[in-house]
């Protein structure tokens, strides 16, 4: 059988991470985080001077970093230039620039081709997550998932994930992640959006382990048709 390709998208705070972690985990498959990898370019771009804002300066460099993915789903790791960067991609200065990185289209073609490549070396298969993979990067996914989840229950569970990190206030969350929701679904290139053939998973009223069985389930379902 060939290699199972199973895309989840949605917006932040629906668990994406934690069940596509957890769902290849337990079906034996390699995991990629793209969001990861906006931020590592993301990254990149902070600390090499080049303004953020200024999407001709971003695109001018979207080649430059070299961004490596480690993709087992129990230690996911990233690295920029041969550097671990792991932690610094999570800080509050990356994740308000990193909607306006990942709008420049010279970014996002980079990063597509990048994830395609890895998609494709995946022996047994991969699950990716982010917030294009059903519709641009992986259109022929053999299952495409959409998490979705009330902007309360995203607020919390994303407070929940910063605490101990940074200070975290649960408005100022929220406010923040409709923000950057709103950024990411009405950009041009590629926005966040249901591929027509997904299957939607509101996450609202189940706790991780119920999500996970249900995709796990679904991917299961979705082998035995190939
Ligand atoms: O999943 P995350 O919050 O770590 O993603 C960070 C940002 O990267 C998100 O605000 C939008 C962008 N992103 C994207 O544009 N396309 C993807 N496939 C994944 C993430």
């Amino acid at each position: 059988m060939s290699a199972v390709i199973v895309a989840i998208d949605g917006p932040s705070g629906t668990g994406k991470s934690s069940t596509s972690k957890a769902v290849a985990a337990a079906l034996g498959l390699s995991y990629l985080d793209t969001g990861a990898q906006y931020r590592a370019v993301t990254w990149w771009m902070l600390t090499n001077g080049v303004p953020v804002d200024d999407s001709a300066a971003v695109a001018a460099a979207a080649e430059r970093p070299v961004i490596v993915s480690g993709t087992d789903p129990a230690a996911p790791t990233i690295s920029v230039d041969g550097t671990d960067a792991s932690g610094p991609i999570r800080t509050k200065e990356v994740t308000s620039a990193v909607s306006a990185v990942s709008a420049v289209p010279e970014v996002r073609a980079v990063i597509t081709a990048l994830q395609r490549s890895i998609a494709a070396e995946a022996v047994g298969g991969i699950v990716v997550e982010g917030r294009d993979i059903g519709t641009t990067v992986l259109p022929d996914a053999d299952l495409k998932i959409f998490l979705t989840a009330s902007p309360e229950a995203r607020a919390s569970r994303r407070s929940g994930e910063l605490k101990g990190k940074e200070a975290t206030d649960l408005s100022a969350t929220r406010e923040a992640l409709i923000k950057r929701d709103a950024a990411d679904s009405g950009r041009k290139a590629s926005p966040l959006k249901m591929a027509d053939d997904a299957v939607e998973v509101d996450t609202t009223p189940l706790t991780l382990e119920q999500v996970v069985e249900c995709v796990v389930t679904l991917v299961e379902k979705a082998v035995s048709a190939k």
